[in-house]
């Protein structure tokens, strides 16, 4: 059985990656730089040249493979991409495709992963679709680009987020591409609670030993911040569209689709926080 993941050094892909090696499962990782992908992914991993943005390399890298997992094409989700990919998954006759959407954009018409998503549902393939909620990693990189100051500030309301860790996407991929009963399948994979800012703030804080305060912010105040941070103005307004959808409630939605896959329970925030915000605590105590 050929396992081959797209974006394999990426969040979701090296936990897929992570979790199938658990499984004693040797996965293909499909990776535009194969020296750097060996040093992060290490041993138990084949590794095939592609790049998304070189067609010419699709039909060596999808050769005879069972399986395939991939994300939309960095960097723009083009649609267009992801079509030329299929074609050439179809022809190299993959038996099952598992793509990973998002709970926002996955279901805003109009939006690439929307586009993306009609595309594989009208499609021969035998296709399933995974729309993860917001990592909870985000909190290490976008959403807590203030957490330096003690401070999460962002224009997002009271709005409440069902955030779901990258270890349990990556072993629900692992098990999706594992077992059988998943073609047509649409999984919303969310934590099983949905928190709201101030909770977020309360639990990173405790973890940390911190006095961490959410601060809802105006979209131009929050502009402003992120510049002052080192962000671009167009990378910060590009943010406020997906700040909207949340507060439209688009990450609201708990469901039990992990449990249903895994058979267990999703990480709760808070034992998150504790993993990866207690140990950083630790480490500049001492
Ligand atoms: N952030 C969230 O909370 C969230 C939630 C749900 C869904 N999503 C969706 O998840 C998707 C992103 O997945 P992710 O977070 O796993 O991605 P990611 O961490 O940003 O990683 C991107 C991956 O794509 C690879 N890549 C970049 N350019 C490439 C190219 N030209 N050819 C081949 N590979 C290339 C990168 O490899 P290199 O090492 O070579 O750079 C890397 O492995 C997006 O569609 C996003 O909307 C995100």
């Amino acid at each position: 059985m050929k396992i081959l993941i797209i974006g394999a050094t990426g969040n979701a892909g090296s936990n897929a990656i992570k979790a199938l090696k658990a499984k004693g499962v040797k996965p293909t990782a499909a990776v535009r730089d194969i020296e750097k992908a060996k040093a992060q992914l290490g041993e138990g991993v084949d590794y095939a040249y592609f790049d998304y943005l070189d067609k010419s390399t699709y039909d060596a890298a999808l050769e005879g493979v069972n399986k395939l997992f991939f994300i939309a094409p960095p960097p723009k989700k083009d649609p267009a991409i992801a079509r030329e990919l299929m074609q050439a998954v179809q022809k190299a006759g993959v038996d099952f495709v598992l793509f990973q959407s998002g709970g926002t954009s996955g279901t805003y018409k109009g939006k690439p992963l929307y586009e993306i998503e009609q595309d594989l549902k009208n499609s021969d393939a035998n296709v399933c679709i995974i729309r993860p909620a917001w990592y909870m990693q985000n909190f290490h990189t976008w959403l807590g680009t203030t957490l330096e100051d003690d401070e999460i500030c962002l224009p997002t309301g009271k709005a409440k987020v069902a955030y779901f860790d990258l270890k349990d996407l990556g072993i629900a991929i692992a098990e999706i591409l594992t077992t059988d009963g998943h073609v047509g399948k649409i999984y919303s994979l969310t934590g099983s609670k949905a928190i709201d800012f101030d909770e977020v703030a309360a639990a990173i804080g405790k973890a940390s030993s911190r006095n961490v305060q959410y601060r809802d912010m105006t979209n131009e105040g929050y502009v402003n911040k992120m510049v002052e941070k080192g962000w671009s103005a167009e990378a910060a307004k590009y943010c406020i569209w997906l700040y909207d959808r949340v507060k439209a409630g688009s990450e609201e939605e708990v469901t039990d689709d992990y449990k249903t896959i895994v058979g267990s329970e999703p990480t709760s925030f808070a034992e998150f926080a504790m993993r990866e915000f207690g140990k950083k605590q630790a480490i500049t105590v001492s």
